[in-house]
């Protein structure tokens, strides 16, 4: 089954032909995050216009890379929320009208659900049950699932998701949006131990999380202050090890407490290598079996829609399709 899926739920547009769930026949994304970078986030109106600007050129790369007509869909996905609503409409209102018009059912699906799916993308998918931790710009949950369709909510954020805690923190560090990535790299040459920062939450003995406290802290230790390149690096690493310290220990509490075996990381700052790394080490010195998908597949793209609306198949009533800006997974 070939499922053509668009996803526009915030500055990315990206659209994705896959089949049965797991093998990518083409995948096309692309960024506003260029015109982002002067405001330090997205400004939801830029982000919606370069969505409607973008978005039939990457329907038709897609189409062309996959060599496939519209005879050969099956079925076309979106992502329906959660999101920035005008980035959202201009990607349901393209998946409607080409549902419309293919004559093909439509499968609203969550971005969220999309993110954990990433990991189904290949031919070794993970097995249920499971735990997930999905940790992206505007999100951060930690998840139980026994089946397709059957989840609990373990855990989330209190404030600020785990990926506005990168940004933010590259904002105070002069960092142009999304500051994810440098920080990685920035860290990489840091001394993590320079800077005690908090590690949130880390004993509340709950499985919820909370970044603005370790954003503070890192504020504080910059006011009013010249930063050279050495502080630099150690404020980076010592962030980022306060953020991957506590990720990893709620997940891995989450995973001994429901004696779960199996753990999935996604979402865009699943993208980033300390984390990847703790977990990978953590993971086969305790025995779990860990599923972190490639990078490209963290951050947002259209082939993890079209997976989760695969394995997640409820179709609906073109009519009845609308984005929702707040749309829960559970
Ligand atoms: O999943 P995603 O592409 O979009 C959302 O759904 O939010 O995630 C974007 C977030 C941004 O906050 C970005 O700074 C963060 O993921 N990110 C990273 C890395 N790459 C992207 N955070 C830490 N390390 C990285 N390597
Ligand atoms: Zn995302």
């Amino acid at each position: 089954m070939n499922i053509f899926a668009i996803e526009s739920s915030m500055d990315e547009t990206a659209t994705a032909v896959v089949a049965d769930g797991q093998k990518i026949l083409a995948s096309t994304v692309a960024s506003s995050k260029e015109f982002h970078k002067k405001t330090r986030g997205v400004v939801p109106e830029v982000a919606a216009r370069k969505q409607l600007e973008f978005m039939i050129p990457v329907v038709d790369q897609t189409l062309s890379e996959a060599r496939l007509t519209s005879q050969k869909v099956d079925a076309v996905a979106v992502t329906t929320g959660p999101g920035m609503i005008g980035s959202l409409l201009v990607g349901v209102e393209t998946a409607k009208t080409l549902a419309f018009v293919w004559e093909k059912p439509l499968i609203p699906t969550n971005h969220l659900l999309g993110h954990l799916y990433a990991s189904w993308l290949n031919s070794n998918p993970p097995d249920f049950p499971l735990v997930a931790l999905i940790v992206s710009g505007g999100h951060t949950l930690l998840l139980l699932v026994r089946d397709h369709g059957v989840i609990e909510v373990l855990g989330e954020t209190q404030d600020d998701a785990a990926g506005e805690a990168f940004d933010k923190v590259g904002t105070l560090l002069g960092i142009d949006y999304p500051a994810g990535p440098e920080i990685d790299q920035l860290s990489k040459k840091g001394d993590p131990s320079t800077f005690d920062f908090p590690r949130p939450l880390i004993t509340s003995g709950d499985l919820n999380f909370s970044f603005s406290g370790l954003k503070v802290a890192v504020l504080r230790q910059v006011k009013d202050k010249k930063i050279d390149k050495k502080d630099r690096t150690n404020l980076a690493a010592s962030f980022q090890q306060a953020a991957v310290d506590v990720l990893v220990k709620k997940t891995l509490t989450a995973a001994r407490d429901r004696k779960v075996r199996n753990i999935v990381v996604s979402g865009g700052v699943a993208a980033n290598s300390q984390l990847r790394e703790t977990f990978k080490n953590k993971c086969d010195l305790l025995g779990y079996d860990l599923f972190t998908p490639p990078v490209k597949l963290c951050t947002d793209n259209a082939a993890v829609i079209a997976a989760a609306a695969y394995f997640n198949q409820t179709p609906a009533a073109i009519f009845k399709v609308t984005a929702d800006p707040n749309l829960r997974l559970v």
